[in-house]
């Protein structure tokens, strides 16, 4: 199954209810980016503000949080309705806990991974996730080019997904997805595919994730 989760960070945030809605029929998740101005070079949304766009989403929310402290706030981000809530490795000292903490308030746990973040690191904590983030840019800004050298990470992870029969775990590649580069990301093992300038940039948001989708299905 594939799932296409636009993200609205470079949306017109002077109407997000319109970019949510455009993408409503043909994308899966909205991919919510949380950053801190210290984990990452750039801030975006305060909790007030992801609570509010939570709230009015018409598809359920995908929160990715590039925060230094998501071991204290990633549940307010579960609590506050996000179906799933994926916080850094590099971040977090206590990723198991959170992880639960996640998962008791009602939403699915993910753990996310830097570029130079090895798969080796997150291994020992897969049997209790749901969803892992491979990014393929280093995160902070939309609009970078793809990282192809992420791939064997991909696969690693795939692989190691196909032999721990983890069946339930969801496998995300966010940064520079997008009509050409999304084929390379789903063949390396990915099935859940963050865009967010492929989509929003374009003169037709729903068709671009139709296309992502079917590209993403061969
Ligand atoms: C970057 C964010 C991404 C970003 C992707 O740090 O995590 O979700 O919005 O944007 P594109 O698809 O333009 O690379
Ligand atoms: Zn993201």
């Amino acid at each position: 199954m594939i799932r296409i989760c636009p993200s609205i960070l470079n949306a017109n945030h002077q109407d997000l209810p319109g970019e949510m809605a455009i993408v409503s029929t043909d994308a899966d998740l909205i991919h919510l980016d949380i950053m801190d101005n210290i984990f990452v070079p750039n801030m975006t949304f305060s909790l007030t503000q992801a609570k509010e766009i939570i709230g009015s989403s018409p598809l359920p929310v995908d929160t990715h949080l590039m925060v230094i402290n998501p071991d204290e706030v990633a549940v307010e981000y579960a609590k506050a309705g996000s179906k799933s809530v994926s916080f850094h490795l590099e971040a977090s000292s206590k990723p198991e806990i959170t992880i639960k903490c996640i998962k008791d308030s009602g939403a699915r746990a993910g753990v996310a991974l830097k570029p130079d973040s090895d798969f080796s690191e997150v291994a020992e904590f897969m049997n209790y996730l749901d969803m892992l983030l491979i990014m393929t840019v280093e995160p902070g800004f939309g609009g970078q080019s793809f990282m192809e050298s992420m791939m064997p990470k991909v696969e690693q992870a795939r692989k190691y997904i196909g032999e721990h029969a983890l069946k339930d775990i969801w496998l995300q590649v966010d940064g520079g997805i997008s009509l050409e580069t999304i084929a390379r990301a789903a063949q390396a093992g990915a099935d859940t595919f963050v865009a967010g300038s492929a989509i929003y940039k374009s003169p037709d948001p729903a068709a671009v994730c139709r296309e992502l989708r079917a590209i993403a299905s061969r």
